[in-house]
């Protein structure tokens, strides 16, 4: 059973206040969609059927047991792995492979351990082709936005878990990719780091437009990420539901919150056996 996401009904998603630079033009958020589609590994079907979309902007969070097909879908969605049937598609246009207006954050540390903070930041940006001195400039702006202003020239191994997910958030953003996938991300830190990222996250995000794609098994990091939650379990996508706002601790114990937290762990609890 697949569930149509409801995107119509959603109102535009407003992120935290602008923190983009003069230098940077906000990129234009991708669409996202799965159309029909069959999700799996070495011609395995993990995920059937999947009918889903991101809209432009949106941070749309997946959530499922562990082994449920989180991340074949997030890979699939960022061209990293082949549709089984049916369309993975951004903006209409079919995805064959990986590009460069997308960008992927894992939970494993994939900074480069030979290059400085400042260096792995700069990288998307070489890629696009930005001069020395701009790449430079861009790159200790982001890794200022990350709390990390002091810490461009340490190698990776200088930094604690936390701060290196931090520049690995720069890299990722600093190349204003239009979708960006992110696969249990902060699932190694520990829980009040963890709970900083996630308000770090919000607001990095704030003015760069992007879609995001966050994968977690974690229901109320969902909840406070994602503009909507779509749910996964029994070989398919079971739910998409679209997350009450404002956006703030607080709104945790709101009844609408707890509701909908409350369906979603049954709906987990039901299909995870
Ligand atoms: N590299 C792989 N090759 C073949 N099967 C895989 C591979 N990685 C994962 N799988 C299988 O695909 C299914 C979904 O895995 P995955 O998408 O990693 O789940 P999740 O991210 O929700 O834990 C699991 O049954 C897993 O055993
Ligand atoms: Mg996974």
């Amino acid at each position: 059973m697949s569930t149509k996401s409801d995107t119509a009904a959603t109102a535009p998603v407003v992120h935290t206040p602008a923190t983009t630079s003069r230098a940077e033009q906000p990129a234009s958020g991708a669409r996202l969609s799965l159309t029909g589609t069959d999700l799996g590994r070495s011609g395995a079907v993990v995920l059937h059927g999947v009918d889903l979309e991101a809209a432009p902007g949106e941070i749309l969070t997946v959530v499922g047991p562990s082994g449920c097909g989180k991340s074949t879908l997030l890979r699939t969605l960022a061209g990293l792995l082949p549709v089984l049937a049916g369309q993975v598609a951004q903006d209409g246009r079919p995805v064959t492979g990986p590009g460069a207006d997308r960008a992927l954050v894992f939970q494993e540390d994939a900074l480069l351990p030979w290059r400085t903070a400042r260096a792995n930041v700069e990288l998307p940006l070489a890629i696009r082709g930005l001069g020395r001195a701009e790449r430079r400039t861009r790159a200790e702006e982001w890794l200022e936005r990350v709390g990390l202003p002091d810490r461009k020239r340490q190698l990776p191994h200088r930094l604690s878990g936390g701060q290196r997910q931090r520049v690995q958030l720069a890299r990722a953003l600093a190349g204003q990719p239009r979708a960006v996938f992110m696969d249990e991300p902060f699932g190694a830190l520990d829980a009040q780091t963890r709970a900083g990222m996630q308000q770090l996250l919000v607001e990095v995000l704030g003015g760069t437009g992007a879609t995001v794609v966050f994968v977690t098994h974690d229901v109320d990091e969902a909840l406070f990420l994602g503009d909507r939650v779509a749910l996964l379990g029994a070989g398919g996508l079971t739910d998409v539901r679209t997350v009450p706002r404002p956006r703030d601790r607080g709104a945790r114990d709101d009844p609408a919150t707890v509701g909908l937290r409350h369906d979603i762990l049954e709906s987990l609890g039901s299909r995870s056996s």
